[in-house]
């Protein structure tokens, strides 16, 4: 087709709408498809960066150049209604066939507005939150021109060297799938079409959690149970969902980069799971297969990607440059070209891409989006919802308003790491609120001694002393201590878990000049932290990992009580990094400890700390107490077919009204396949006012006990189960039932 006359024609297709007229996105994208060349079908599965953020090697590009050629279907790392407004209008006018691009950014816990990181908003076991914070994302991130999130991450994470563990969930399948649903919700909405939903992007596909020694991008072997049972189940519930596109991995999975696993991407995601979307790999994670040792070259590679079934390159230039010549070859079929090229052009027609290509692209909405005062309130609130009391002894918490603060440590005024990694295109200076200024909303400025103390993790001591000197002129010493953002994230693994630098070392210091003042310590970090040494030092600990533009506000509600603090760990926190990996739904082994005889020899256990955590997965502090009593359960006994009800009584027995999360346990006592000691499988968050008692229910079902055994079969085997509702994972059971 004559070039001009095709341009004219694809404009007037365009402007009179006779895609929009057409009943379904799977013709117009028919219709589309017989227009396109190979080459411009291999172009739409090919992604560049705007290079605003470099979140990897970067590969040269000229991006108008390929824009132009209709040589790229997607961007990422550029937002701002103008920025992609001027992209878009290349390709719509300048493109033979007029084809929009796909703009995707990373946001992963807020855009402008910044949430807490994921591992604190899961804290909040709020999945209304979570799903308010990823719309309120979504209409920050849309307002900009972005069609696309790279997020959730949703990788069960159960190593705390492991930096990414930040960005997820947490340790818990149940509660992980639950949570990754939440978020697909909130970004996509419920109509793609509209001007503030964006797709979703579960990633990383998959296991890239379970790193070998918690380093990143490590190796992961496992079995095929434990991945059908701990790993595959957060992504599959985001299929459930409606998730519309997936991202592959870093990790080699058994021997066979997760970029390349036919198993994985065809045979389970499409073939088993129905997944409609399309995959994009991860950041040059194709072009890896080479140094995995798995592809020859680069032409290997593209080709081992793309039939595997990643539709999108991400920065790699691979299928770019090879994927033409291995058609011609008979290495690659063009109908995995077209499925993929489909794929795509499947979400740009659901986008309303096609209708208006500018319809993201809008600078007075970006003006009124961002930043709205009533996202800033939900940042505060978020920020409250997920910081942990860990501990608050002598009622150290919440503080008193007519007293003097010493408040010191490198995170105290800090307003740039506040915001975590991955903070989006969150402003972090001017506009991130710090936990001095936080304070200042409650008391009068003679009320605050600050002294910095020390860096992160610089080992200067010398503002020591004025610390120091501060805690002895103060009522109460308020440290605001913990990692720098860059400690957690991508590529930020660490092989020890402590505080970093001389922190420890000043606390130490100003226990012993003040040694009966209330310490309280505010924690900033992006993983569980080794806090044994600290529990003995200071009086109240309040896990606020990295809170986001409103951090200091939110933070400063929980210390004034005007938030009763409710949010509980997801992830376990170790006596210190030799038990790691710990988690709470470990096996029994056939040598557990005996609760009679918790020393005695010859059994799975350490010489040197117990087997429990410092503080474990499903715990967290109230101001007020919650008594569980009255456990029922509507039979002993269940058929196949039947559901079993469990209930529980809550009493709020302390003094002021508060958020609990009541959790629900289940233990299989044996099978054809060992299970592990405790599940979760449901959780509720209730409000009770003071000396108010309520009744929980949970219902279970045999799909809630079902799990894959060695055969990879899907079921549920009779037998016997132990059942608790309880205020975190550490209880022991009393009650079971009989599943017949
Ligand atoms: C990360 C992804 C991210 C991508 C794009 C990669 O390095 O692993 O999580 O979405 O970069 O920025």
């Amino acid at each position: 087709m004559n070039l001009k006359v095709t341009i004219q024609f694809t404009a007037a297709f365009l402007t009179l709408g006779v895609f929009a007229q057409q009943p379904n996105y799977e013709a117009k994208v028919d219709s589309l498809m017989k227009l396109m060349t190979l080459e411009e079908k291999i172009g739409q599965t090919v992604m560049y960066g705007g290079g605003w953020d470099k979140t990897g090697p970067t590969v040269s590009t000229d991006n108008v150049k390929f824009i132009k050629e209709g040589n790229m279907g997607a961007m990422l790392n550029v937002y701002t209604a103008k920025a992609t407004r001027d992209l878009q209008k290349i390709a719509v006018e300048e493109s033979r066939l007029g084809i929009p691009i796909l703009f995707g950014y990373d946001v992963i816990h807020g855009h402008r507005t910044i949430f807490p990181i994921n591992l604190g908003m899961a804290a909040s076991w709020d999945m209304n939150m979570v799903e308010n914070y990823s719309r309120i994302a979504a209409e920050e991130a849309s307002a900009e021109g972005l069609h696309w999130t790279f997020s959730p991450m949703v990788d069960i994470a159960r190593d705390p060297r492991w930096g990414r563990i930040s960005e997820g969930a947490g340790e818990d399948v149940y509660l992980g799938s639950e949570i990754a649903k939440a978020y697909v919700k909130g970004y996509q909405g419920d109509d793609l079409s509209k001007n503030n939903t964006i797709l979703a992007c579960s990633k990383h596909y998959v296991a890239y959690g379970a790193a070998q020694a918690g380093r990143d991008y490590h190796t992961v072997n496992m079995s095929e149970d434990e991945l059908r049972n701990v790993y595959l189940p957060p992504f599959k519930a985001t299929v459930d969902v409606g998730v519309e596109t997936f991202m592959s991995a870093f990790n080699e999975l058994n021997g066979v980069p997760t970029s390349g696993n036919k198993f994985t991407l065809r045979d389970i995601l499409h073939d088993e799971w129905k997944f409609d979307g399309f995959v994009v790999s991860d950041y040059t994670s194709v072009n890896e297969m080479i140094p995995h040792g798995f592809a020859k070259d680069s032409i290997d590679a593209a080709r081992i990607g793309m039939n595997a079934g990643v539709d999108m390159d991400m920065m790699g230039h691979l299928y770019r440059k090879f994927l033409k010549d291995l058609v011609a070859e008979g290495k690659v079929d063009e109908a995995t070209i077209n499925d993929a090229c489909r794929r795509i052009l499947l979400t740009k027609f659901k986008l309303g891409l096609f209708d208006d290509p500018y319809h993201y692209s809008d600078e007075k909405r970006q003006q009124e989006t961002i930043y709205k005062p009533e996202f800033l309130k939900a940042a505060r609130e978020a920020a409250a919802a997920s910081s942990v009391l860990l501990q608050n002894n002598n009622n150290a918490l919440p503080l008193d308003k007519t007293k003097t603060i010493a408040l010191i440590g490198p995170l105290a005024k800090d307003e740039y790491h506040i915001n975590g990694n991955w903070g989006g295109a969150g402003d972090r200076k001017g506009k991130s609120v710090s936990v001095f200024e936080g304070l200042q909303e409650f008391l009068k400025d003679n009320q605050i001694i600050y002294a910095k103390g020390c860096d992160i993790v610089k080992d200067d001591e010398k503002g020591f002393q004025e610390a120091i000197d501060a805690a002895k002129k103060a009522d109460v010493v308020l440290l605001v201590m913990g990692e720098d953002h860059g400690m957690s994230g991508e590529a930020a693994s660490r092989t020890n878990l402590k505080i970093p630098g001389i922190q420890p070392k000043l606390i130490k210091k100003i226990r012993e000049a003040v040694p009966n003042k209330k310490i309280v310590l505010v924690l900033m970090n992006g993983r569980p932290l080794n806090l044994s040494e600290e529990i003995s030092q200071v009086d109240a600990i309040l896990e606020a990992w990295f809170p986001g533009t409103m951090g200091g506000s939110g933070v400063c509600d929980v210390l004034f009580g005007t938030y009763n603090p409710s949010a509980k760990l997801t992830i376990t926190f170790p006596r210190n990094v030799g038990q790691v990996p710990i988690y709470y739904s470990m096996k029994n082994t056939g040598r557990p400890i005996p609760d009679n005889n918790p020393t005695q020899d010859y059994k799975s256990n350490y010489i040197d700390v117990p087997n429990t955590p410092l503080f474990p997965f499903g715990f967290g502090l109230s101001y007020t107490t919650f008594q569980y009593s009255d456990l029922k359960l509507s039979s002993n006994e269940i058929g196949m077919n039947d559901k079993l009800t469990a209930t529980a009584t809550i009493t709020n027995t302390g003094t002021v009204d508060g958020y609990e999360i009541v959790q629900l346990y289940v233990h299989d006592r044996f099978g054809s396949i060992t299970r592990p000691v405790k599940e979760l499988k449901g959780f509720q968050k209730i409000f009770l006012k003071k000396g108010e008692s309520k009744t929980v229910s949970f219902t279970i079902s045999v799909e809630d006990l079902k799990y894959y055994n060695n055969e990879n079969i899907f079921g549920v085997e009779s037998g016997e189960f132990e059942i608790a509702i309880a205020p975190s994972s550490d209880f022991k059971f009393k009650h079971t039932f009989t599943l017949k």
